[in-house]
C-alpha cells in the first residue's frame, strides 16, 4: 500500500473527525518562533519587505533556508522578480518594525536605519541577525509558495530576538538579554 493510499484511508475513516480550522491555527500558534522581516530590492518596487514567521533552516551543506509567502500576497511577484532576499531576524525591541512590515498602505521603510547588502539588499539595522540569500527555488505549498534561499552571507549581533507565541509578541526577560555563561 502506498503512503498516499494509507493517508486517504485515514482521512476517510469514520473515526477521524474533520479538522476544525480554529484547532489547527491554535495548535500552530503554540509553536513559538522568532520573527523575520524578509527584504528585497526590485527595479519596479525599489526596497520591499514583509514580516514572516514561516522562516526556518533547511540545509547546512549546501546552506539553505526556507520561508513561505501567501500566493495572493502583493509581494510574491516582487520576490520572484528580484531573485534574492535578506532575512532580518528582528531584535526584542523591534516589535514596531514587525507590525509595520505586516501593514498595507504604509511606507514600511520610512525612517528606518538601513545597511546595504549584496546587490542592494536592504538590511535593517538593530536586527539580531542578517542572512543574505539568492533565490534557489520555489515550491508549491497549498495556498502559500515556499521560497528556498541559498545563503551567501550571514551576520549576527548581540541583541536578543523578538519572539512570537499564540498570535502575540512575547516579552523577553531582562535576564535573557545576557547569553548564558557571560553574566
Ligand atoms: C507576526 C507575523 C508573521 C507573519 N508571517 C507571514 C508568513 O510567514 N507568510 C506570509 O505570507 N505572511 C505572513 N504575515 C503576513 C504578512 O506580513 C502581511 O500579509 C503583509 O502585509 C504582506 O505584505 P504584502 O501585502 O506587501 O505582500 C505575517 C504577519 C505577522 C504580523
Amino acid at each position: 500500500m502506498t503512503i498516499n493510499t494509507q493517508a486517504k484511508r485515514l482521512v476517510s475513516a469514520k473515526t477521524t473527525p474533520p479538522l476544525a480550522p480554529t484547532a489547527f491555527r491554535d495548535a500552530l500558534g503554540r509553536f513559538a518562533t522568532g520573527i523575520t522581516v524578509m527584504t528585497t530590492h526590485d527595479d519596479e518596487e525599489g526596497h520591499y519587505g514583509v514580516t514572516a514567521t514561516s522562516f526556518s533552516s533547511l540545509s547546512l551543506d549546501p546552506p539553505l533556508v526556507q520561508w513561505s509567502l501567501r500566493n495572493e500576497a502583493y509581494s510574491l511577484p516582487v520576490f520572484l522578480r528580484a531573485q534574492r532576499f535578506a532575512v532580518n531576524i528582528l531584535a526584542a525591541d523591534q516589535e514596531e518594525v514587525s507590525r509595520r512590515f505586516a501593514t498595507a498602505d504604509v511606507d514600511r521603510f520610512a525612517d528606518l536605519d538601513l545597511d546595504e547588502g549584496i546587490v542592494e539588499l536592504p538590511l535593517i539595522k538593530g536586527a539580531a541577525a542578517w542572512i543574505e540569500c539568492s533565490l534557489e527555488t520555489t515550491l508549491p505549498g497549498g495556498d502559500h509558495t515556499i521560497l528556498v534561499g541559498r545563503v551567501l552571507r550571514a551576520r549576527t549581533f548581540p541583541e536578543p530576538p523578538l519572539l512570537h507565541w499564540r498570535g502575540d509578541y512575547l516579552p523577553i526577560d531582562e535576564d535573557a538579554r545576557q547569553p548564558r555563561g557571560t553574566a
